[in-house]
């Protein structure tokens, strides 16, 4: 059969200096968007340049002729399109305008939905195309049976190239129009809107070991870095700490001892209860996070946190005071919306 590639295929390149796997024969537009890059694009096909970008070291090969898209003097420095460009050796580089990308708006329906506590509902997606995020970023989500409302809510599970479907964790919030419409009603088959990618939550390249630190619905980013992160085969050791009030509001402890299991490093998970009575059989910690950081913080972890903005700030102060800088600590503030 015939192939262009005479030794092994190249199996990373860089985008605006950022390291991306890539797979086999695969396009330098697809292997962005499987890596979570929200790289520019429309047709997919060489039809519209939306996707053009600079290749400035390496050899690529063109599976259509651009020259028709692109002008003469793109042509000469350089310009491609990503779309149409499959790299051929290993040291393939492209820069492009990110700035170009819009945020999609992807169409699906809820395909399946579960009580994960007495207040947090978990609804799987399955979409029309697949969404592009990173994982720990965030989506705007409406439904077709409630018009006019959208809400954001954090990617709990991780991106994939070869799925459509997608995870929220979506915490009740009393007098809040959008969680209690999916937390009263029936919404298998109902139609969904998801915009997507936001925020800047997600998980920085480093050796230093992580420190992940939940509170509410706050583990949804947390588990889709950490799954992403063990694909990705991550070697950091990992402490997650879940803030919950009672043993009731405890979840998602199998889906994280999964994600535990083989992980090349020390991996811990340490649930905290504030509310927990006295009277029951609960042997673990008590308190709030923050009482605890001195336990388990370094002043060499990377932390990343996510939950109600009170135990974020709380948090950040005490992880300061141990000797964490303001640039090692990445926060997403679950703000509750209660119209
Ligand atoms: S996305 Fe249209 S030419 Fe590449």
């Amino acid at each position: 059969m015939f192939s262009f590639f005479r030794s092994s295929p190249p199996e990373s390149m860089q985008v605006n200096e950022i390291a991306i796997s890539l797979e086999n024969k695969e396009t330098i537009l697809a292997a962005a968007l499987r890596n979570g890059i929200n790289f520019p694009y429309s047709c997919k096909v060489g039809g519209c340049a939306e996707c053009k970008c600079r290749l400035t070291r390496g050899k690529i090969k063109a599976l259509t002729d651009a020259s028709y898209l692109l002008s003469a003097e793109e042509v000469q420095t350089g310009y491609i399109l990503a779309c149409q460009s499959v790299p051929k050796t290993a040291d393939v580089t492209i820069e492009v305008d990110l700035s170009r990308a819009r945020n999609r708006l992807v169409r699906g329906k809820v395909i399946a939905q579960e009580k994960l506590t007495h207040d947090i509902v978990s609804i799987d997606l399955e979409l029309d195309e697949t969404v592009i995020f990173k994982a720990g970023q965030y989506a705007k989500l409406s439904l077709e049976n409630l018009p006019n409302v959208t809400r954001a809510y954090s990617f709990a599970s991780k991106p994939s190239a070869d799925s459509s479907k997608v995870r929220f964790f979506i915490r009740h919030v009393p007098g809040g129009i959008f969680s209690t419409h999916i937390y009263e009603e029936d919404l298998l088959d109902v139609g969904v809107e998801v915009e997507a990618p936001f925020g800047e939550f997600y998980l920085r390249d480093s050796n230093k070991p992580m420190l992940l630190i939940a509170g509410g619905s706050g583990l949804a980013p947390i588990i889709s870095i950490l799954e992403q992160a063990k694909e990705d085969r991550c070697e950091r050791p990992v402490t997650v700490l879940l803030g919950a009030r009672a043993q009731a509001d405890i979840y998602c402890q199998q889906e994280i001892q999964k994600i535990a299991q083989d992980w090349p490093a020390a991996f811990e998970f340490k649930q905290i209860l504030s509310e927990e009575s006295n009277e029951t059989s609960w042997q673990g910690l008590r308190g709030y996070i923050g009482d605890h950081l001195q336990t388990f913080a370094t002043d060499n972890h990377q932390v990343y946190l996510c939950g109600p903005p009170l135990m974020i700030d709380n948090c950040i102060e005490k992880l300061s005071l141990i000797g964490i800088s303001a640039a090692e600590m990445f926060a997403d503030r679950f703000v509750s919306n209660s119209q």
